[in-house]
């Protein structure tokens, strides 16, 4: 079966129709085209990182950005997992977000992973409404990634970030990824996850 890039994308457009946009639109590709990323783009989606809210404003994130021809694309690509190597090969940018568990007080900071997470949750949507593509992994050394970039104990390693252009799904050349690219998406329903208490469900229908 062939079918184009924007009628998966169409396919893949979260149904809820009262979400930002880029909430819809967002979801994770691994069919990246070898064409780079813009500097402009790239201060744009880290701006959003940057704005993000955090514990006592301290924004424990810190963002390691390969661009693709340079050494920290090449150190993180080389971290990464054989399966994911396999079709982050293409991706124009590769970072890896840290988070730093201790304040400017020297305080262990509980939130700093939370923190870093919602930083990036702003990250992927801008990088979105810019029309590109992101998809996290989890799937990497992290000691070759502290090794590469002398990282301490008061740094938390959160996950690998592809970024960059979609490809036509037809650019990936293994049938399993090609077959998980096509797949529907999934979500538990809202009566799973949203709650009055453990055992009692807030009662939302999941479509309006
Ligand atoms: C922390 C984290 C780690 C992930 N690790 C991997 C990974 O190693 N390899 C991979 O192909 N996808 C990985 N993913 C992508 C998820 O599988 C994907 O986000 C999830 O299936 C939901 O799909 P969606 O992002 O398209 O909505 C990861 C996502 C997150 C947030």
């Amino acid at each position: 079966m062939t079918i184009s890039k924007a009628e998966l994308n169409q396919h893949k457009l979260v149904a809820v129709e009262s979400l930002a946009d880029p909430i819809r639109r967002r979801w994770s590709p691994r069919a990246f085209a070898d064409q780079p990323v813009t500097p402009a783009e790239i201060h744009s989606f880290l701006s959003a990182a940057q704005w993000a809210p955090s514990s006592s404003n301290e924004q424990p994130w810190i963002f390691l950005v390969g661009v693709k021809g340079t050494p920290t694309w090449d150190s993180l690509f080389a971290s990464l997992v054989a399966a994911n190597q396999s079709w982050a090969v293409n991706a124009a940018v590769l970072i890896l977000g840290l988070a730093r568990t201790r304040t400017a007080s020297g305080r262990t900071n509980h939130y700093a992973l939370y923190d870093l997470g919602q930083a990036v949750s702003q990250l992927s949507l801008q990088a979105t409404a810019l029309g590109l593509s992101v998809h996290q992994m989890g799937g990497f050394d992290r000691d070759s990634a502290r090794h590469a970039f002398s990282l301490t104990e008061d740094h938390l390693l959160g996950a690998v970030i592809a970024l960059g252009h979609q490809a036509e799904p037809s650019a990936l050349n293994d049938e399993k990824y090609l077959e998980r690219e096509l797949a529907p998406r999934s979500r538990k329903p809202l009566a799973e996850i949203a709650l009055t208490s453990l055992d009692t469900p807030l009662g939302l229908p999941d479509t309006l």
